[in-house]
């Protein structure tokens, strides 16, 4: 296929996020066309009536589509739990996929994806966003390199405030089980988990691979009651090679948006990072590096490159592995217990016609165990 020969994507669901990805193909030029949307909403045209300008054919299932029409790449921002079964069937069917993050729910449907990219010739890329930004790609080289000496430590705190509108939006927000399969959703897995996903990439051994988990210590709680699963996480990771990594997440906070807070220490220097996308090391010897300085990527970088790759018949480094780790820590994660937040150290805020909320104290006792590399009860706090 030739680079400006135009390909033809396939939008699959077009909720909270995928709706991101239809302003970005019909708004831009992306270098493809629309060819269809698969989504079982009834009510895509009133919600979006570019759908009607543009003709765009919308279908309920993969299988009605692909019964009467192909795709040079399918975009899926499916329900986390849908996504294994339908990069399967589109590969099958020829395209290649862009399938949003987390990949999927367990290490053996993510192997069973990546072969069968392997044996179709399609390539399967996930959209962790930051694996796609150009200044953290030179950050790891620099890192694989050995520019800054042995890493040593990672933490991160981010967390984003999500209230009843946000679980209310579907069947699967906050539920361990969905349509009787497992989901296992919680910021940690969801919303929140770039951060984390982005430091095992940066402590993997190759540019495509994370680092692998081996253990966790950690404290969950539950500070939204309505929720299932817990909403409020502070873990600590060991992964080969002995690099520790905090996390700290949460969504039931007063607070819009903590973090992204993040620190790397290094064998010659320190590394910070916050949400203005730069990355800054401090060397011991008083050289300062910075990631990042000339603009950030774009987070549509993913599907600029997807289509590119899909022209050029390579595919994007950021493949089926690269949640592998992740993935792995949300298991472990998983199975630690769950404390109820008292009902009296939660109140709930009113705004923008959402209703929020907030464990008092969260914020203050995230950022103190971070300064000091602990969980919250090693230190004596308690939610
Ligand atoms: N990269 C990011 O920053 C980012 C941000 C938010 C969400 N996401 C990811 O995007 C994905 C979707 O999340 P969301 O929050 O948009 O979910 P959502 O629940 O808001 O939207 C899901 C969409 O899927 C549709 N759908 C449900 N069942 C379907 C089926 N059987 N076939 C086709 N469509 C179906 C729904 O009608 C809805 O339009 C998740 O993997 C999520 O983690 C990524």
């Amino acid at each position: 296929m030739s680079r400006d020969e135009r390909i033809r994507i396939l939008l699959v669901s077009i909720g909270m996020y995928g709706q991101k990805y239809l302003a970005e193909v019909t708004e831009k030029d992306v270098g493809g066309d629309v060819a269809a949307i698969v989504d079982v909403a009834p009510d895509l045209p009133e919600r979006f009536p570019v759908i009607g300008e543009k003709g765009i054919p919308v279908y309920r299932s993969l299988g009605a589509f692909f019964e009467r029409d192909r795709a040079d790449l399918a975009v899926l921002s499916s329900p986390i739990h849908l996504h294994a079964e339908m990069v399967l069937e589109c590969l099958k069917n020829g395209a290649n996929v862009l399938c949003e993050k987390p990949l999927c729910l367990t290490e053996d449907e993510t192997l069973k994806m990546a072969e069968t990219a392997r044996k179709t010739g399609r390539f399967l890329a996930v959209g962790w966003q930051l694996n796609y930004d150009r200044a953290v790609l030179r950050l790891k080289q620099d890192i694989l390199e050995g520019r800054f000496g042995r890493p040593l430590r990672f933490r991160c705190v981010h967390a984003v405030r999500r209230g009843r509108k946000y679980y209310a939006r579907n069947g699967w927000a906050g539920r361990i089980m969905a349509d009787g399969r497992e989901v296992l959703d919680s910021p940690f897995m969801n919303a929140c988990a770039h951060q984390f996903q982005m430091m095992t990439f940066l402590l993997g051994g190759t540019m495509e691979s994370p680092v692998r988990v081996t253990s966790v210590q950690g404290e969950l709680y539950r500070g939204n009651p309505n929720v299932e699963n817990y909403d409020i996480a502070a873990l600590r990771f060991q992964t080969e090679g002995g690099v520790p990594i905090l996390y700290y997440t949460a969504h039931p906070l007063k607070t819009r948006n903590l973090g992204q807070d993040g620190v790397a220490e290094f064998e010659h220097g320190r590394l910070t990072w916050g949400r203005d996308g730069v990355f800054r090391m401090t060397m011991d010897n008083g050289e300062s590096i910075c990631y990042g300085m000339d603009g950030s990527t774009p987070v549509m970088q993913k599907l600029y490159d997807a289509v590119r790759c899909t022209k050029e018949g390579t595919a994007p480094l950021c493949g089926p592995e690269s949640g592998l780790a992740h993935l792995c820590g949300v298991r472990m994660a998983q199975l630690l217990p769950v404390r109820n937040i008292a009902p009296e150290r939660v109140t709930w805020l009113e705004e923008d016609g959402d209703l929020f909320p907030c464990v008092q104290g969260l914020e203050e006792t995230f950022l103190t165990a971070a300064e000091n590399w602990a969980l919250p009860g090693e230190i004596g706090l308690s939610l």
